[in-house]
Order: structure tokens, then C-alpha cells, then sequence
């Protein structure tokens, strides 16, 4: 039976529990962006100004400067157009797949796709087939069906890792669209900006990219952001009821997180 503990402390580096202390190996907290000072103090003086809860939908008062700078330097930071904050990477997930893919589209997905991959594919009540984990699929879809090849970069209960070139080689041979769950590889990946940084070794050019990134993660927040072409952002942010019909997330720490991140990339560089 699962079962629910309460910490008592931060996440990083040791955690309270029960009042026992033990080093943290389990949080997604990669850099301890969540307890690191600076983050902490810039999101104390974003609270003052903007209050705690976004109090609103995105598309009502919900939104702020916060929210939007984000996601201009997200989109900035991984060579992306245009980038849509959602309140989870879950929900970011079911947002973009479900607005995306009609009834009549053909997915190909991992096998062991994160259940939010998963959960999003089945609503969409697509024609859909699971290759085998880290393979290229061995299917195709009907010349006259839009097809939707779903993977995570890095996954997230084996960490190992897709091979782009081979998934991008299918993407163009099948004129599919590509797109990539990369809650584990950003931050972590290329110079911190995640499988963004390896698009441009892709050979072809594959019909459109579109890559998830979670900010609860390396980030040491919490939200999803998609990120791609304006023409698909622009739809998402029109059509996606998990980005329409939800609460904005908090107004502070992501941003901050951010910056704090391109500096550990820079630390990690220079110490390479
Ligand atoms: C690969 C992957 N995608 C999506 C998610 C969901 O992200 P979030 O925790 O921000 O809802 C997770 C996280 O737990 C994940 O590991």
C-alpha cells in the first residue's frame, strides 16, 4: 500500500522525516535550486509585489510579467520560437498531445513513456502503437494520416537516454512530428539547455519539433512549459483546456530558478 510521509525540513541536501535525517536521493531537486538563497530571497520580493497565488486563469488576471518573461527566456534559453506555461508538466502533457492529435492520427510512443505520455495518447482516442524502449518504431502510418512519434529524452525511472538522430531520421522519412518530454534532460543535457541543445546536429529537417520541459525538476519549482513553433503555441494557448480552464501557476521562483540554472551549466563547463 502506498503511503504518505511528511518531511520537515527542505529538500537539500538532507531531509527530516519523523525527525530522522537522511541524505536526499530521491528528489527531482537536481541543483537545490528550491533551497538556494538567492532563489529564496528574489521570490521573497516577488511576493511582496505580485502576492502568492495567481488568484486567476491564465487567460483572465491570472497571468503576470513573471509568467510571460519566463516564457520568452525558456524559449530564448533552448533556441525555441514561442513557449506556453502550464500549471504541471502532467497537465502540460495532456494539454499540448490532447489539443494536438485528433481521432484520425497515428502516435508512436515509448513503452515506457511517463504515465503522463500515456494518459494523454489514450485521451486522445488515436490509433496508437508502443515500440519497445529506446527503439525507432517499426510501424508506419497510412501516407494520408498525420502521424505523432512521443518520447522522453531521458527517462525518468531508467535514466538512459533516446538516440535523436535516429528518431529525427524517422520524423523525416515519415513525416511525423517529434515530440520530446524532457523533464529529465533539461537542465541536465548539452549546456543545461536540455535535448534543445542536440536538435541542431539532427540530419534533416524533421516536419515539427515540439519538447515538453518541466520546471519541477532541475528548476526546483513547479509547472510545465511546451515549447515550439508560434503557429503551434498560438493554437495551444487558443484550444488547450488544461491551460484554459486552470488556475495560473505561483507567480515566483521559476524565473529566478532559471537564472540560477544557466550559472550552474556555466560552473559545470568551466569545471569540464
Ligand atoms: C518524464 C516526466 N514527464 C512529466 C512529468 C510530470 O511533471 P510534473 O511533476 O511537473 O507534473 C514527470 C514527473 O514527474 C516526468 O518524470
Amino acid at each position: 500500500m502506498r503511503k504518505l510521509e511528511d518531511r520537515r525540513s527542505s529538500q537539500w541536501p538532507q531531509i527530516n522525516i519523523n525527525d530522522e535525517r537522511f541524505l536526499n536521493f530521491c528528489s527531482n531537486d537536481y541543483l537545490g535550486m528550491s533551497s538556494n538563497q538567492r532563489v529564496l530571497d528574489r521570490v521573497g520580493r516577488e511576493l511582496k509585489t505580485f502576492g502568492f497565488g495567481s488568484a486567476g486563469a491564465a487567460l483572465l488576471t491570472g497571468r503576470c510579467t513573471l509568467h510571460s518573461e519566463l516564457e520568452v527566456k525558456l524559449a530564448t534559453y533552448t533556441g525555441q520560437e514561442s513557449a506556453l506555461l502550464f500549471s504541471s508538466g502532467y497537465l502540460a502533457n495532456l494539454g499540448a498531445i490532447c489539443s494536438l492529435v485528433g481521432k484520425k492520427d497515428w502516435v508512436f510512443h515509448d513503452r515506457l513513456n511517463h504515465a503522463s505520455l500515456i494518459d494523454a495518447v489514450l485521451m486522445t482516442g488515436s490509433r496508437h502503437r508502443r515500440y519497445p524502449h529506446l527503439m525507432v518504431p517499426s510501424n508506419t502510418s497510412p501516407m494520408d494520416k498525420k502521424s505523432y512519434l512521443i518520447t522522453e529524452s531521458v527517462f525518468s525511472m531508467d535514466g538512459d537516454k533516446i538516440c535523436l538522430n535516429s528518431l529525427g531520421k524517422y520524423c523525416v522519412e515519415n513525416n511525423s512530428t517529434l515530440y520530446i518530454d524532457d523533464a529529465h534532460g533539461f537542465g541536465v543535457l548539452g549546456e543545461g539547455q536540455g535535448v534543445a541543445f542536440e536538435l541542431k546536429k539532427l540530419s534533416g529537417e524533421c516536419p515539427e519539433i515540439l519538447i515538453m520541459i518541466t520546471l519541477g525538476k532541475a528548476l526546483g519549482s513547479s509547472g510545465g512549459v511546451v515549447l515550439g513553433p508560434k503557429r503551434i503555441i498560438d493554437f495551444l494557448t487558443q484550444n488547450s483546456r488544461p491551460f484554459i480552464y486552470d488556475t495560473a501557476p505561483p507567480t515566483s521562483g521559476s524565473r529566478r530558478g532559471l537564472r540560477g540554472l544557466v550559472y550552474f551549466a556555466r560552473v559545470a563547463r568551466s569545471s569540464n
